[in-house]
């Protein structure tokens, strides 16, 4: 029989449509276990958050001010996911994805003095559903770049229709003024094409000191003020 170009062409055009109509299928189906791992992350998040604008509800009625500033949360995208457990060598599954990696979840709560940071995480971490997993305290121990901020990784639950489950989330705790100084060194770090000669990050390594030397009088001023009332 025969079969003109246009005829082939025709076949060739309607097999590949099926061809990749299938492999979208399948890959939607091995994406599933993931998808569903990604929203349990996502509920973890809003337990997190929903938890510090709970203590900070509580304290601006019974102190009138907010120790919280803002709350900001980010999910990995999965392409980060991958990167990273490829750079660490770990196994690329999903059990090991939430053993190992610690950031899917992460909760960024801005303070307005450094004791709110303090106290908003003794609260946070009193509450008996909170598992504390791992706590660095870069504010008593600066990195050397001078970077700032009280970091927990926590184990928060999500109740779920037939479950509970413990989710891993990275709670990172800081003042404006810390904030403002990571977002500027954020770029130094992650624009490889700056050709830095070491000048930039000894003058960010100065505007730490400062903003550190800033945060500390402003936290005496507010503490002085709040006890002449
Ligand atoms: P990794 O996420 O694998 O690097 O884990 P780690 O053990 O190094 O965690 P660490 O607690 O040191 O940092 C976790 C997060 O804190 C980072 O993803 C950043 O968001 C933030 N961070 C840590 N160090 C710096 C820093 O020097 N500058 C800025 N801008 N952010 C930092
Ligand atoms: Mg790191």
């Amino acid at each position: 029989m025969k079969t003109d170009i246009s005829d082939r062409n025709n076949v060739n055009i309607e097999l590949d449509r099926i061809l990749s109509q299938n492999d979208t299928e399948v890959a939607l189906q091995k994406a599933r276990p993931f998808m569903e791992l990604m929203m349990h992350y996502n509920c973890a998040i809003k337990e997190v958050t929903t938890k510090f604008e709970v203590l900070n509800a509580e304290f601006s009625v019974i102190y009138d001010r907010n120790p919280v500033q803002s709350i900001k949360s980010r999910l990995k995208s999965p392409l980060s996911i991958l990167g990273k457990m490829r750079r660490k060598e770990y196994p690329v599954t999903a059990a090991s994805m939430r053993e190992n990696v610690n950031d899917i979840a992460g909760v960024r709560v801005i303070c307005a003095y450094p004791k709110d940071i303090y106290d908003l995480a003794e609260m946070f971490l009193r509450q008996d559903d909170i598992r504390l997993i791992e706590k660095k305290d870069y504010i008593a121990n600066p990195k050397s770049n001078g970077y700032r901020s009280l970091h927990l990784i926590v184990e928060v639950p999500i109740f779920l229709t037939r479950s509970t489950e413990y989710m891993r989330v990275e709670v990172q705790l800081r003042t404006i003024a810390m904030d403002f100084w990571a977002s500027l060194e954020h770029q130094l770090r992650y624009k490889k094409e700056i050709d830095d000669d070491g000048s930039i990050a000894a003058e960010l390594k100065y505007c730490a000191e400062a903003i550190s030397e800033l945060d500390n009088r402003m936290q005496s001023v507010h503490d002085r003020l709040s006890h002449s009332v």
